[in-house]
């Protein structure tokens, strides 16, 4: 059962975002500003994590796709690697229960098998444990970076082709989709970037083709379910022509 709780918040429940995706940032300046290291940015931002997901679940989001670690974020010192493994697998746990009960399916997007062995096995563990739910899908995209998604789409047709099972000119939209981690999932109808950023950094590029964007300057950690209801009732006033001319 999916929840209808959008009345309570203003939002017209028929005209929701059926997938909302977000590239969360602004971890680092949160905390620089507060003279504080970079990984107390990262702690505050988990936090802010928790509210978004509970919030969409509320809301009746099907669809919730949260940038959190890209394939280029490997590149960062250790230190904050290793602390951003930690925060990982400590949501995964604590919040493992909250998911199972209320109906949230996680998934993830990237290339899992890079991630720490105990991350791994925290994330089968919540997938396995969620598997079945039906209410709202969680999509952590990690270690993740479109290109390479797009790249490994292309290398498994091609495969396909070269073993004779299909033919070149059966490529379609719908079957290029399907080989894409998002396999099965609609295309975002919003996404939300924070820390005031316009930049798409890699994310879902195939998926985003008609995705309205919205850009806060708000940074992630300071992130309120407040101000994602406003940027959903914002979306909600948008026209969305896909490339037509307006109905009136
Ligand atoms: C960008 O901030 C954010 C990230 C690199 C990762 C996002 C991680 C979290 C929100 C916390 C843990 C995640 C989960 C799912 C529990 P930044 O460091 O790039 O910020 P900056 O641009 O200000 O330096």
């Amino acid at each position: 059962m999916k929840s209808d709780s959008a009345g309570n918040t203003g939002l017209n429940p028929s005209r929701l975002p059926a997938h909302v995706a977000v590239i969360m940032d602004g971890n680092g300046r949160w905390a620089q500003k507060r003279m504080l290291n970079r990984i107390k940015g990262h702690e505050k931002g988990a936090d802010t994590v928790r509210a978004v997901v509970r919030a969409s679940r509320e809301i009746g989001i099907d669809f919730l796709t949260l940038y959190a670690f890209s394939t280029e974020n490997w590149q960062r010192p250790k230190m904050e690697v290793s602390a951003l493994m930690t925060l990982l697998k400590r949501f995964l746990e604590s919040e493992q229960q909250e998911m199972a009960e209320n109906n949230i399916r996680l998934r993830v997007i990237g290339q899992a098998d890079r991630l720490p062995k105990d991350v791994q096995d925290a994330l089968a563990r919540v997938m396995e444990a969620t598997g079945r739910n039906d209410g709202m899908c969680l999509s952590l995209a990690l270690s993740y970076g479109a290109r390479a998604e797009i790249v490994e789409a292309a290398q498994s047709l091609a495969r396909q082709v070269k073993n004779g099972d299909i033919q070149p000119d059966e490529i379609s939209d719908e079957l290029f989709s399907g080989h894409l981690y998002t396999a099965g999932m609609p295309d975002p109808e919003l996404l939300i970037r924070t820390s005031g950023e316009f930049r798409i950094s890699n994310f879902l590029l195939w998926k985003i083709a008609y995705a309205e964007l919205f850009v806060t300057p708000t940074l992630w950690p300071d992130f309120t379910r407040e101000e994602f209801i406003g940027i959903l009732k914002d979306f909600q006033n948008r026209e969305r022509r896909f490339g037509r001319v307006s109905a009136s």
